[in-house]
């Protein structure tokens, strides 16, 4: 057995199922380049995070809110609403379409950077939309808005903080600390010394802070979990100053980051224990919380999401060989040409494991030498019209995507 095969992706008779469909032939009904996603296979990774998180605490809820950034499809909205999640939004428009899709306001938590008044104002319009400031500096323009909505209620917010130490695949994915491994100052969050100041401030101005948040980074796997449940320590620690200061928080929000895994190689983060740790350490805290949130996006949608593309042509030139496809990395799977670590596993879908294996680097067609879906991948010689599975593609693929040299976004099937 492969080590990406699952219930979603099977193998039968050398072809690539996607659930119960042969790839190929999905290709074939509906075109090339497609993403396929498999809404048994989201609903899975649903199970299992809340499998992770069932510990039993009397009064304590966990909230699962989705990162809509991973991937916005309406339909797949549409599957996560009926399952109960909440959704964690980072823009104006966002917030809308997470709204459109029947998400009820109270359950969707509004969290922006650079944000401008502007911003602001198209949030209020959902006066239940709870708002998680990224600044101290965005106090002033929250009020603002609310000031020209001539909004009375108060405006549930969150403070999403900084704890000083961050952790994801690539220092791209870094989202807090003071500093990303490459060197890049993070933008991300009010710095300790500012949490309390804020609090005041927001209380001061009549809003009404429910929650703590934070979010240390993108893409955890088990070498990560140190600096996670450290990181959750901090956010123990400094909700009890709050409390302590008269500020009781109805819900700590621990963001998401966690991985599942895109190669070989990866050992997969220890979600039971890392729920584990989080809930009794909450629940020794004396902290009287309501909930406590997970934000996540790749671990619910990344394995639920594959790209087809269908080989062109192979071509040799100075002893490469190459895989020409009919997409590019930008317009589709862009993760490989913006972060160097990240990797997608791809698979021939037309015959996935028999005949003589050659090594090749599967080339999209933009005119961009990092177009490349993978180099020196090897996998049984392709010929033309053979179809290839991209994989790991639900998550920050189709949101990422461009339209680079002009080339259409492809289209979408939701199985
Ligand atoms: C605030 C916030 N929460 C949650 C996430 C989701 O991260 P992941 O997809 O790694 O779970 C992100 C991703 O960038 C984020 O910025």
């Amino acid at each position: 057995m492969n080590w990406w095969e699952n219930e979603f992706l099977k193998v039968k008779n050398n072809r690539l199922y996607l659930e119960e469909q042969p790839a190929d032939e999905i290709a074939k009904t509906y075109g090339t380049p497609l993403y396929v996603y498999s809404r048994k296979q989201i609903l899975r990774n649903l199970q299992k995070l809340r499998e992770a998180f069932s510990m039993e605490k009397p009064g304590l809820e966990t909230r699962i809110a989705y990162a809509m950034k991973a991937n916005p499809h309406p339909g797949i909205l549409k599957i996560l609403l009926r399952a109960g999640t909440w959704i964690d939004a980072v823009s104006p428009s966002e917030v809308e379409a997470a709204h459109k899709a029947g998400f009820p306001e109270n359950k969707i938590m509004f969290t922006g950077t650079s944000i401008s008044r502007e911003d602001f104002e198209r949030v209020l319009k959902h006066p239940e939309v709870t708002v998680n400031i990224d600044a101290v500096e965005q106090i002033d323009l929250l009020a603002a808005a609310r000031k020209k909505l001539r909004r009375r209620k108060p405006v549930r917010i969150s403070v999403r903080w900084n704890p000083g130490l961050g952790r994801g695949f690539c220092s791209k994915t870094v989202t807090a600390g003071s500093r990303s491994p490459d060197g890049t100052p993070i933008k991300f969050g009010v710095e300790e010394s500012q949490v309390l100041p804020s609090f005041r401030k927001l209380k001061r101005l009549g809003f009404l802070p429910v929650g703590l948040h934070q979010h240390l980074g993108s893409g955890w796997t088990e070498e990560d979990f140190p600096v996670a449940v450290k990181a959750v320590d901090r956010m123990i620690k400094i909700a009890k100053e709050l409390k302590q200061a008269g500020f009781r928080l109805e819900f700590l929000d621990f963001g998401g980051g966690l991985g599942p895994i895109y190669r070989k190689d990866q050992r997969r983060f220890p979600l039971a224990e890392y729920a584990a740790y989080i809930l009794d350490k909450v629940e020794s805290s004396g902290l009287e919380l309501k909930a406590i949130v997970a934000e996540p996006g790749k671990y619910l949608l990344a394995n639920a999401g594959v790209l087809l593309v269908r080989v062109e042509y192979l071509k040799k030139s100075y002893g490469n060989l190459f895989a020409c496809v009919n997409a590019g990395t930008y317009n589709t799977v862009p993760r490989p040409a913006i972060y160097e670590e990240a990797y997608h596993e791809i698979v021939n879908a037309s015959r996935v494991d028999g005949g003589k294996k050659v090594r090749l680097t599967v080339a999209g067609h933009l005119c961009e030498t990092g177009d490349v879906f993978g180099s020196e991948r090897s996998m049984p010689a392709p010929r033309s019209g053979d179809i290839l599975a991209v994989l790991m593609a639900g998550a920050y693929c189709r949101s990422m995507a461009s339209n680079f040299n002009l080339r259409p976004i492809p289209g979408e099937v939701l199985i």
